[in-house]
């Protein structure tokens, strides 16, 4: 077959993380890196941990530095707060003021956070870090070293945290306050827990995200808004007291998801903690790995093969087909649930549906009445995450579907527009564009086929 002069040829596997680190660069901020450049003009916790992964194929102290800055914000109970505002970086609603964090006793003084987390994938992220520096060695090396050693008690006190005070009866399930705690903004897995609130009032306000996008149905609606910014006015009214925070709101969830990267990240800093001799840390830490990989696994719907949610306030599974079904996969599970898991995934509820652009796996399975191809989580393919399944496949011992997930996430990011999501079907990017962890996702993809971004 002969090559179309006016045909250009498509991005190589070199261009793709060329650009990827471009990305990166053109959105640093000096000790953090903006998670897109409008939309997202902050730090946000799981973002930076991905960010992380990515600055590390190319520039291990920033890679160092990003995660420090995380640490910089920790809150005195252990917790690491969602967002970390960069006070020279005025449009994004809800601002610090609006989160009213200003009282909340944990916060680090001279530190502007949101007083919510997210998922507790940095630990997976510290891995990564001190591989790449040690594959690099010298004073690459020397520094990833120094920081995983000096950081483990920090990261260890943010998942005894969280197996603690959002799981104080021992379920191996951590719940949540606010469907941006999942990261799942407005997954149809919370659909059920919003419809049942009645937000009370919510003082005016003028979204921002919306400006950012073309298309305002690519984003939550202002309905979800509401409901997102009463729940904040609920914690906001306690000061983010944890023990009263679980009285006074209104969303009280136990993430599978959530849970999964707590088991999985914990089993990785107990191994970080091992090799550097901290043996007080590392059995505390296999404990939470496994009470919450078994947490995990006793949401499993026999039927479907899913792992659930469960929504404290209504007492009542949820059972929406999400990826966040997929929680054994990414926790690491018993081979009997890995192959029921891996086949449905592999199938045409997932990447095997004939109408997909490239088989990976959407937020929402497009054989689900809740699927909507374009609607943030309610459909679209985040690569972020189609990293995090690969890495945590590879894991469990299936390189191969780590392989093909990864030639399909190169395939959809050749674009080069670092989209925050894609719809599957046409391929298209969604929501932000240079999107950082969609870059720093493509930087690893490449990095594992030996492409170095220079
Ligand atoms: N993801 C949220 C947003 O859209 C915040 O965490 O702003």
């Amino acid at each position: 077959m002969t090559q179309n002069p006016d045909t250009p040829a498509a991005p190589s596997i070199e261009d793709i993380a060329r650009a990827a680190a471009a990305v990166l660069r053109r959105n640093d901020a000096g000790s953090m890196t903006r998670a897109a450049p409008g939309l997202y003009p902050h730090m946000w916790s799981w973002d930076s941990a991905f960010i992380a992964i990515g600055l590390a194929r190319f520039d291990v102290p920033r890679a160092i530095r990003e995660l420090q800055s995380l640490l910089d914000a920790q809150w005195s109970t252990g917790m690491i707060p969602h967002i970390v505002f960069n006070p020279d970086e005025p449009g994004y609603f809800p601002d610090f003021d609006r989160w009213g964090t200003a009282r909340a006793a944990a916060r680090p003084e001279g530190v502007q956070t949101s007083g919510i987390c997210q998922p507790p994938v940095h630990a997976i992220a510290l891995r990564h870090i001190l591989d790449r520096g040690r594959e690099r060695g010298g004073a690459d090396r020397a520094a990833a070293e120094e920081f995983a050693r000096g950081s483990l008690d920090a990261w260890a006190a943010w998942h005894h945290w969280l197996a603690s005070v959002r799981d104080p009866d021992g379920s191996g399930l951590v719940e949540i306050h606010h469907s941006w705690e999942s990261g799942f903004d407005n997954s149809p897995r919370w659909d059920a827990a919003f419809a049942r609130i009645r937000p009370g009032d919510v003082p005016p306000f003028q979204r921002r995200d919306t400006l950012h996008v073309a298309d305002a149905s690519e984003r939550p609606t202002d309905e979800e808004y509401t409901r997102y910014l009463w729940l904040v006015e609920q914690l906001k009214s306690v000061d983010y007291d944890d023990a009263a925070a679980r009285e006074v709101v209104d969303f009280r969830v136990k993430d599978v998801f959530f849970s999964a990267v707590l088991a999985v990240a914990s089993d990785v800093l107990a191994d970080l903690a091992d090799e550097f001799g901290r043996t007080d840390l590392a059995p505390g830490l296999r404990d939470i790995g496994a009470r919450f990989r078994l947490g995990v696994r006793s949401t499993i719907d026999p039927e479907t093969q899913l792992a659930r949610d469960f929504d404290v306030r209504a007492g009542e599974w949820i059972g929406t087909e999400t990826i966040a079904g997929f929680a054994p996969l990414f926790a690491g599970a018993s081979a009997e649930v890995t192959a029921a898991q891996t086949a449905l995934l592999r199938g045409e509820r997932w990447m095997g549906d004939p109408r997909l652009r490239f088989p990976l796996p959407p937020s929402t399975s497009p054989a689900s009445p809740a699927f909507r191809p374009s609607t943030y989580w309610r459909g679209p393919t985040w690569p972020f995450l189609t990293l995090l399944l690969g890495w945590a496949v590879d894991r469990g011992g299936d390189p191969d579907l780590a392989a093909d997930l990864r030639t399909a996430s190169l395939a959809q990011l050749a674009d080069l527009a670092f989209g925050e999501y894609y719809q599957p079907f046409t391929g298209e990017p969604l929501g932000s564009h240079d999107q950082s962890w969609t870059a720093a996702a493509a930087l690893e993809w490449a990095g594992e086929l030996g492409v170095a971004a220079g």
